[in-house]
């Protein structure tokens, strides 16, 4: 995908009662990671589950460009033959990673301390988002970056030749950047820290152990201290790829706001570096039973069912709090503008470099349905109408952002008046069926021209 893609305008009609269950795709962080470090495996690792969105499919075509087999054995099943920590072979041909800011900055910490030169491009979104924040710390092991201004894609990445372990405090909280470094730091000698002030995902600790790499982490004064020991065998794995909690947010959103619902969802993850949202719609008053509680895929998962009660309150989402659900803001806005009272979101700049500046697509698009919000650089505050209080009636910019469609489009079931998106397309890159899922459990969602199709 590199954002030529026909646009796909979608409407979605009030809708509702949503009922059934949401049977949501794998989980996008660990798909990329299941894929990458089964490249930097010796031998065959066999990944199950795997999200078939176009950000992973884009990943699993760079790691064949670096020299792994990776080949589909069945729907969501894939077989990764890996070529060893420190085995990727220069790619013949520029590494296209679509709308993915997550394939492309952990494939550059994968290649970056190998010998070998590659080229990195996107889409129109990813060609404009900072490559700085990874490349400035892979420096440090000897890799060297050439990019556009302000470190943009087209960008070549020079592996080092002799790379030097590093110690790196991250100056924002990223997982992409974390796992850019200890990636890299695969294949440098020695060890190799990175120090976290406050946790981000651990996908990639958790999965680099599975691996049998060392990973080490120390909770200090300082924050989380991550001590990766280079130069491990990597040794191949199954991978059964949990649910993605981000993904999942979209219908557990839709059946909380939408008159009348009441759905579930099976195995949604329940790690604490992924759960902010679920913490926050609790605190929301959400009625939502955690059920069945265990751990599949080495994540901890529970059974979720969701049921409309229209008594959701604002709430103030804590600063600390955004790592954790640092995804889930723009539908959690949605949430905000069917809730009664102001919803105050801190400390989320970050949504600014997501793939599209977030806080402001969701401002604009709320205002323009009728809601009033305010923003400066680090907050989002969204003023309530409560249940069925939200005017609707309008279409939204998307701006190359899978979320930010797909939230609009869940405020369009729960609006007075349809919602339209300018551009659908950009949802099949995380989420391939969440037309089909949606309107499966009753979300009236049509095309452009579809207009006798429903309703
Ligand atoms: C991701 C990390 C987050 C998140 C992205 C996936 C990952 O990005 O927004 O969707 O898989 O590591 P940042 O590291 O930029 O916060």
């Amino acid at each position: 995908m590199s954002g030529h893609a026909t646009a796909r305008p979608m409407t979605a009609h009030p809708s509702g009662p949503l009922t059934g269950t949401a049977a949501v795709p794998g989980d996008k962080s660990i798909s990329h990671r299941a894929l990458i470090l089964g490249a930097m495996a010796v031998g065959e690792t066999t990944i199950t589950g795997l999200l078939e969105g176009q950000d992973v499919l884009d990943t699993a075509r760079a790691m064949r460009a670096f020299g792994a087999e990776v080949t589909q054995t069945g729907p969501g099943g894939w077989s990764v033959h890996g070529v060893g920590v420190g085995g990727f072979r220069e790619p013949a041909d520029v590494i296209d990673c679509g709308n993915s800011g997550t394939g492309v900055r952990l494939i550059m910490g994968t290649m970056a301390t190998t010998p070998i030169t590659a080229t990195f491009t996107g889409d129109a979104s990813l060609r404009k988002r900072p490559m700085g924040r990874v490349t400035d710390p892979l420096s440090l092991f000897g890799t060297r970056a050439y990019g556009r201004q302000g470190g943009r894609l087209p960008m070549t990445v020079v592996g080092a030749a002799n790379p030097l372990p590093v110690r790196y405090a991250l100056p924002v909280a990223s997982a992409q950047v974390k796992s850019a470094i200890l990636l890299a730091g695969l294949n440098a000698p020695g060890q190799t820290v990175v120090i976290e002030r406050e946790p981000t995902r651990d996908h990639s600790e958790r999965m680099l152990t599975g691996f049998g790499a060392s990973v080490h982490v120390e909770h200090t004064t300082e924050g989380h201290v991550i001590t990766l020991t280079g130069q491990p065998e990597l040794r191949p794995q199954s991978v059964a790829v949990p649910r993605d909690p981000s993904s999942a947010a979209f219908p557990v959103c839709a059946a909380l706001v939408v008159p009348g619902s009441d759905i579930r969802v099976p195995g949604v993850s329940q790690n604490t570096t992924r759960n902010g949202l679920y913490l926050t719609l609790v605190e929301m008053g959400a009625d939502i039973v955690f059920e069945n509680p265990r751990e599949e895929g080495g994540e901890p998962v529970a059974d979720l069912r969701v049921r409309f009660t229209g008594t959701l309150r604002g709430v103030e989402v804590p600063p600390g709090r955004a790592p954790s659900m640092i995804d889930e803001y723009p539908i959690l806005s949605v949430v905000a503008a069917c809730a009664e009272g102001v919803t105050v979101m801190r400390g989320v700049r970050e949504l600014r470099v997501k793939e599209s500046d977030r806080i402001d697509a969701m401002a604009k698009g709320l205002r323009a349905c009728g809601v009033r919000v305010e923003e400066d650089v680090d907050t989002l505050t969204v003023h309530g109408l409560g249940a069925g209080g939200v005017p609707g009636g309008t279409t939204c910019a998307t701006h190359l952002d899978h979320r930010i469609a797909m939230s609009f489009l869940v405020l369009g079931m729960a609006a007075r008046a349809p919602v339209s998106v300018d551009d659908a397309s950009p949802i099949a890159t995380s989420f391939p069926a969440f037309e089909p899922l949606m309107r499966g459990m009753g979300a009236d969602l049509r095309h452009t021209g579809d207009a006798d199709q429903q309703g």
